[in-house]
């Protein structure tokens, strides 16, 4: 992703406004995204679901993906042996390609075409695990989104997220320099382009993450702010984008949270 702060404007929808400009958005580059920050991944430059074993023994659990794009992070699960794979997808086409990629895979899927902000139909107090790689981010409504994946799960259960880091939403390069170019406390919605369309992306602390979590009745067992050893150990020059080795090097990209309904 190039930098998106230097072409970036503020966002003068509302959120049912937002909702339809983001699915055009992911109706029409869904081909560009088929296996794109799935598990293992969980996020740029950081640890891979294979180093830090967040989600444990799968067998037998019944998972739900919040955002499950292509379907590659479930399948991911069905091949370490969960007994129900479930996802969400506000994106027609990303569901359609995850139904059509799960079904070549050898494997049934129940899969929902619903903004996060709803519930489609989901069974509530029913999974062990929900998670999210790279989509809780794209809410218009956090607390919304968190209270219904608090229903989803059954007592005790497991709910993984990753998402970009607010920090380097305040970095940019500039003159060979990373330097802080906007407010950490500025919690903006702000809109650019990709691909020739419009979207829009919100701006949250870590507090609110945390703040919205405990509000929907979730214990934080874990959360990773951490960039991988290779990227640490690796050379890397000055570039203009946000998702290099560079900035890795001096801050996360990314951050996971591990967190338990009680
Ligand atoms: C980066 S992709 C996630 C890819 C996924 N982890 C995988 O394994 O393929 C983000 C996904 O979030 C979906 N999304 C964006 N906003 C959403 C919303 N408000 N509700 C539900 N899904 C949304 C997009 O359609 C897209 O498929």
């Amino acid at each position: 992703m190039s930098n998106i702060l230097l072409s970036s404007r503020k966002n003068t929808l509302d959120n049912n406004g937002v909702l339809e400009q983001n699915k055009k958005f992911w109706d029409n580059t869904a081909d560009k995204w088929f296996g794109v920050t799935a598990l293992p991944e969980l996020g740029c430059l950081i640890p891979s679901e294979e180093d830090l074993h967040l989600f444990g023994d799968v067998s037998g659990k019944k998972v739900l993906e919040i955002g499950c794009g292509s379907g590659h992070s479930l399948k991911y699960l069905g091949d370490h042996n969960a007994s129900e794979l479930w996802g969400l997808d506000m994106s027609t086409q990303q569901i359609e390609n995850a139904t059509r990629y799960l079904k070549d895979c050898g494997y049934e899927a129940h899969l929902f075409n619903s903004p996060m902000e709803v519930n489609p139909g989901l069974p509530m107090g029913y999974f062990d695990i929900v998670y999210s790689i790279y989509a809780i981010g794209w809410t218009t409504d956090l607390q919304k989104t968190f209270n219904l994946i608090a229903s989803y799960l059954e007592k005790g259960g497991t709910f993984i997220f990753s998402w970009d880091h607010p920090v380097m939403r305040c970095m940019e390069i500039e003159e060979d320099n990373l330097v802080v170019k906007s407010s950490y406390y500025d919690e903006n919605l702000f809109t650019f382009e990709k691909f020739g369309f419009d979207i829009s992306l919100s701006k949250r602390k870590i507090s609110t993450y945390i703040n919205a979590l405990s509000k929907a009745g979730f214990f934080i067992e874990e959360m990773i702010e951490e960039t991988d050893k290779q990227t640490l150990e690796s050379e890397s020059k000055v570039e203009q984008k946000y998702h290099s080795a560079f900035n890795a090097k001096m801050f996360p990209l990314s951050f996971v949270f591990k967190a338990r309904k009680l």
